[in-house]
């Protein structure tokens, strides 16, 4: 949609308009971009996604300044940028805590797509790329935590590379070959490294592009799940939408305020996150001689790890576990095509789609909690439960979505 806007007109814009569509862009993407007018307190997440990223970036260089991506010389790297460079114990903390707020504000960010139903028609692959994201943000966040070279770090590493060794016929070959060597090494520290600040943080960053595309390509949803492009004035602007800019990028800040004021309490008064952003053995060099006692990931994993240990494995297999882990992530990309209620946002969905998404938000918290905790056969018994009602709010939502009565949708959007 370039178009000759502002071609030709001379002047430093009009000079730059001539050769780079950057007023187009500009429209099409903050001034004339029409957001439904009625966002509330959920649709801070995005933009708050956004500035972690940029965070996790700027840091990450100034990180990887100072930082050794040696199996000799990365955990004291580490002590050297926390007690010797030059506000180095801020730049790691604002990385670490960054880490962990970046899985907080997608996590929401998530939860307020499936409340409203954004991942519906017409917005499809805005939700598709989003879960490329979050995979992408997964991968980015495990070679991380490697990084460090500490107890977790390492055994960490361990449990999930070997994870892989499940896998029928391939499963050894398949971990060496993530590995580079039979254990956990230098090596593999190497390449993780190569991956965490080169390749990954490429992938992310074009994959946010195409979010951002997608959407701005169909425009949002909104809390009533009402199109707003379907009611348009005279000049063809929506009635029910507002300029993202100035309307939206003023409101954002308001978030982006309040997000600050938590996340520099955390960065400022408790870094560690009492053990559960930093855990406590990865203060002690890594050991490949000596197992910590309890070894789990850091909070943002533990959903899918309580998962993974619930499954029994078969024949000394842990193959089965690996595969409910992955499906637990991969049915939430078909997602779009399960939902088949006549309605998108939950105001006007039935009781059962109230009560089923309570199900499984309560679910994935509880499997959150086992995840961090050793497991008894009592919490085994639990984590299954909750598996089972995980898996059974997406397999019953094409019925029970269909079945129940549904609340009329207004024509405009409501407050
Ligand atoms: C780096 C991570 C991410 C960034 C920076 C990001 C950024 C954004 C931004 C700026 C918006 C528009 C503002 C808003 O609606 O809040 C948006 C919308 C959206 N995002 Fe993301 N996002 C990320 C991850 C994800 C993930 C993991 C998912 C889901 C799997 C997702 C699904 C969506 C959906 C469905 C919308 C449209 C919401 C609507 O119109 O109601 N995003 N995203």
């Amino acid at each position: 949609m370039a178009g000759n806007r502002n071609k030709g007109n001379g002047g430093l814009m009009g000079w730059i308009d001539d050769r780079f569509p950057a007023t187009a862009m500009w429209e099409d993407h903050l001034s004339k971009y029409y957001a439904p007018k009625n966002f509330n307190f959920w649709y801070f997440f995005g933009s708050l996604a956004l500035l972690v990223l940029v965070n996790q970036i700027v840091t990450g260089i100034w990180l990887t300044m100072s930082y050794n991506p040696s199996a000799e010389g990365a955990f004291a790297s580490i002590e050297y940028i926390m007690r010797d460079v030059e506000y180095g114990w801020l730049l790691r903390y604002l990385h670490s805590t960054g880490a962990s707020a970046f899985f907080a504000v997608v996590y929401l960010h998530m939860f307020r797509g499936i409340m409203y139903g954004s991942y519906r028609k017409p917005r499809e692959l805005v939700w598709i790329f989003g879960m490329t994201i979050y995979l992408a943000l997964m991968a980015e966040a495990f070679m991380g935590y490697l990084l460090p070279w500490g107890q977790m770090s390492y055994w960490g590493a361990q449990v999930i590379v070997s994870l892989f060794q499940a896998v029928p016929f391939v499963g050894p070959e398949l971990a060496e070959w993530i590995r580079g060597d039979y254990l956990i090494s230098g090596i593999t520290l190497n390449r993780f490294f190569s991956l965490h600040v080169i390749a990954l943080p490429i992938v992310l960053l074009a994959l946010v592009v195409l979010h951002i595309i997608a959407l701005h390509e169909v425009g949002s949803n909104n809390p009533d799940g009402i199109e707003i492009k379907e009611n348009k004035d005279e000049n063809g602007v929506p009635r029910d939408g507002i300029p993202f800019h100035p309307y939206y990028t003023v409101k954002d800040i308001v978030g982006v305020v309040v997000f600050l004021f938590v996340f520099c309490t955390i960065v400022f008064f408790f870094p560690e996150g009492g053990g559960y952003f930093i855990e406590a053995p990865n203060f002690e060099p890594a050991n490949p001689l000596k197992t910590p006692p309890h070894i789990a990931p850091v909070w943002y994993f533990t959903p899918f790890y309580a998962m993974l240990r619930a499954i029994p494995p078969i024949a000394g297999s842990q193959f089965p576990g690996v595969v409910v882990m992955g499906a637990a992530i991969a049915i939430l990309f078909v997602l779009p095509w399960l939902d088949r209620s006549p309605v998108k946002s939950m105001r006007y969905k039935g009781w059962m789609s109230k009560v089923w998404l309570l199900i499984f938000a309560v679910s994935f918290v509880i499997l959150g909690y086992l995840g961090v905790v050793s497991s008894t056969p009592t919490r085994t018994l639990v984590a299954q439960i909750c598996t089972a009602l995980y898996f059974a709010y997406f397999f019953f939502m094409p019925f029970y979505t269909k079945m129940e009565k549904t609340k009329p949708v207004p024509e405009r959007v409501t407050g």
